[in-house]
């Protein structure tokens, strides 16, 4: 290498390793202290999100996690795994030439010599005495120009993916576009230069991403005097600036002027005008949004008469000094009042709310959950499916017979992976669910489609929540299972579950430093509510209201997580396989892991009976697929 060629190796690196940061930035957030950056470094674990989790967990659930074996919130795979999988494979492949030059002594000692020479970059450098280095450098060189091309490639395919996804869907973003118009800005070509098409040479274009103060999802009716207003709402501005929403108003149609007009004027006597009062779920992981509900009440009833009319938020996209105006979030049609069944009979008697469903889900055992999950409910349920990318063909086509009798609604929020959220707006996901499940079914239940529910016989889900009809929501223990550990296989065609036969101890409340299993603050349960009663949601518990609710333990009602199941991971299921007569009940295999075939049992229960179940009918799927083609064309 001559010392022209050497300026340009170092640009490169220091170029591989802004993008290398910028990588990281843009899929796991800003790169943490404890991430070292030698090549020497052991791939991380899968988790990496959790070791930002300033939560105590259970001993026992914490060294699962260390060793990869389970995640509360793993299933939600993608982002993480991804970037993971492309470092692991880098510094796999790092490591990899590496050794294979430290087989060579002359070659490792080629590399030494060049690394104490690279120090020395900026004097004018010299090929290594004996010019054997070449080699060595020409391969690193084209190794560094490797990797930049394959991070570059990654690069260009999140920001593909960014830019489609967000433009498949119509947020509603009320605060002003950033896009700045080429007109407005920069040099034109023609008049006086005599340079008819030269290029722009100055101009703003904006790369990255900016804060919204408020990205307004959806809007509801909750009462005959109060509305809710979903969103996202930037942590550093609202640390910054204070809430985004002051008030709100509603207008009814009919009203010959503008809400703006009004309030310019000063006589808003025909305007009806509510508090706000906004709850943060303050679950970010660091990230730049976090989820706003926004209850507007009024004092008298709005829209009575239903005439129909509008509400309006009074927002502002900084601080109080640079002022608010109303906008408008939610126009009611009239009669539409008159549709809402606000004391029942519901449609449903159970709603169920998906977490966002991103990554790539197995159809089969996505099938198998909904199979299971509809039995146990009796058919009576509603499902709402939050699409953040990840219903592909494979998932739609599972979900059609149910689409097409009306089972389930597919909410996209594909758009919001524009925003930097907690796990693809999770919290967005269960409280926008919550609104909508509110008139149409008596409870709405919260978990993954990698978790499972089950209730001790001779108890039901009918008659616990009979039981507890004046609970506004009830708390079901969290067990976790290894999927690592499984029964024998007895049949080709039997469900994962079916296999599934160790979980770790039952969580309990009592001890210390077991608190993130019990309600409360630090639990990691699930939940469902009565939609009526309950107006914010966190992954684990409701916010608002805290109390009024039953709490059950895992040995009773509980969510049997079977972390990541669903996605495409088979590889890692099943690996220790055990004879379940030769393990003891009362002992704990590795001191961890109790044998428990119930839940085995109960799939198996689920799947025998399925065979009769029609719902999930290929016939159905395929009418309407015919039909779905008919109204397209
Ligand atoms: C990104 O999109 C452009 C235009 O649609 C396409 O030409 C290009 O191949 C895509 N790049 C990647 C990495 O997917
Ligand atoms: C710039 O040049 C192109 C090509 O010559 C021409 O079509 C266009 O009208 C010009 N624009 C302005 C603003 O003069
Ligand atoms: C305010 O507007 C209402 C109609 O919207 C009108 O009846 C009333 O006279 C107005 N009051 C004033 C002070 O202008
Ligand atoms: C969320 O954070 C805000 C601001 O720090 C605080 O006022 C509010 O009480 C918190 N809400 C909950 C539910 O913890
Ligand atoms: C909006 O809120 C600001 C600040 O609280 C208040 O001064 C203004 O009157 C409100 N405007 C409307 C239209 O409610
Ligand atoms: C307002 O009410 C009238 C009469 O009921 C109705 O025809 C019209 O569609 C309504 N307008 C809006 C925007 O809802
Ligand atoms: C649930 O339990 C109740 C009370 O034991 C019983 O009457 C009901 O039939 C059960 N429902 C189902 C679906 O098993
Ligand atoms: C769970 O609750 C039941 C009924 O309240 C109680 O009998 C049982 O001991 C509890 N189990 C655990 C593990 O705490
Ligand atoms: C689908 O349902 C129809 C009628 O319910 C039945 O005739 C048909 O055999 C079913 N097909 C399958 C594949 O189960």
């Amino acid at each position: 290498m001559n010392s022209k060629e050497k300026p340009f190796l170092v640009a490169v690196l220091g170029m591989l390793i802004v993008l290398w940061m910028c990588f990281y930035y843009l899929r796991i957030g800003p790169p943490v202290t404890h991430e070292a950056q030698s090549f020497d470094e052991t791939p991380l674990s899968r988790n990496q999100f959790r070791t930002h989790l300033p939560q105590s967990r259970h001993p026992l659930a914490q060294s699962a996690l260390d060793n990869g074996l389970s995640d509360e919130d793993d299933d939600n795979l993608g982002r993480s795994e991804l970037s993971q999988n492309m470092r692991s494979q880098l510094l796999a492949r790092m490591n990899a030439r590496y050794q294979n030059k430290d087989t060579s002594n002359e070659l490792s000692k080629q590399k030494s010599d060049f690394l104490r020479d690279k120090e020395k970059q900026m004097t004018p450098g010299k090929s290594l005495p004996d010019g054997s280095g070449d080699a060595w450098n020409e391969e690193f060189q084209q190794l560094t120009e490797e990797l930049l091309g394959e991070v570059l490639e990654e690069l260009k395919k999140v920001q593909n993916a960014t830019i489609d996804r967000a433009d498949v869907i119509d947020i509603p973003v009320k605060v002003q576009s950033d896009k700045i118009a080429d007109s407005m800005c920069g040099e034109r070509n023609g008049s006086g230069t005599g340079q008819s098409g030269m290029q722009l040479k100055s101009g703003l274009r904006l790369f990255g991403q900016a804060l919204h103060s408020f990205v307004l999802f959806s809007a509801y009716r909750f009462s005959i005097d109060e509305f809710v207003v979903v969103g996202l709402v930037s942590v550093h501005l609202r640390e910054k600036y204070g809430d985004p929403v002051s008030s709100c108003a509603w207008l009814p149609n009919g009203s010959a002027y503008t809400v703006d007009l009004l309030f310019q004027s000063g006589n808003t006597s025909s305007v009806q005008k509510g508090i706000v009062k906004l709850f943060y779920v303050n679950e970010t992981l660091g990230t730049d949004y976090d989820i706003a509900v926004c209850k507007c009440t009024f004092e008298d009833p709005v829209g009575a008469n239903a005439r129909g009319g509008s509400l309006y938020l009074n927002m502002t996209s900084a601080s109080a000094k640079e002022g608010f105006e109303p906008v408008e979030v939610l126009h009611e049609l009239p009669d539409e009042l008159l549709s809402i069944q606000f004391e029942g009979p519901f449609r449903y008697d159970y709603a169920f709310c998906s977490p966002p469903i991103w990554g790539r889900l197995h159809p089969k055992h996505v099938k198998e959950w909904l199979i299971y999950h509809h039995s146990l409910w009796q058919g009576k349920v509603h499902y709402f499916m939050y699409d953040a990318g990840g219903i592909d063909s494979e998932i739609e086509s599972i979900f059609q017979p149910l689409i097409a009798q009306g089972l389930i609604t597919v909410i996209n929020i594909v758009g919001t992976q524009k925003f930097r959220t907690f796990y693809n707006s999770q919290h967005l996901a269960i409280n926008d669910c919550l609104q909508r499940a509110r008139f149409v079914a008596k409870w709405a239940f919260f978990w993954d489609l990698d978790e499972y529910f089950q209730i001790q016989p001779p108890a039901n889900i009918s008659s616990i929540l009979a039981e507890n009809e004046d609970a506004v929501w009830i708390s079901f223990g969290h067990l976790v299972w290894s999927k690592i550990y499984c029964k024998q296989e007895e049949r080709p065609d039997e469900w994962a579950v079916e296999r599934m036969a160790f979980h770790l101890e039952y969580p309990t409340c009592s001890e210390k430093g077991r608190s993130s299993t019990c309600h409360g603050s630090e639990g990691l349960r699930k939940w469902a509510a009565n939609p009526r009663a309950v107006s914010v949601g966190t992954v684990y518990r409701t916010l608002e209201p805290e109390w009024n609710g039953v709490v059950f333990n895992a040995s009773i009602a509980r969510i049997n997580h079977y972390s990541g199941l669903v996605a495409y991971n088979d590889e890692s299921n099943c690996v220790l396989i055990k004879n379940l007569n030769e393990v003891d009940e009362s002992v704990a295999l590795d001191g961890w892991w109790w044998k428990d075939i119930s839940m085995a049992e109960n799939s198996k229960k689920a799947r025998i009976s399925s065979q009769s179940l029609h719902i999930f009918n290929s016939s159905l799927s395929s009418d309407y697929l015919s039909l779905r083609n008919v109204a397209r064309s």
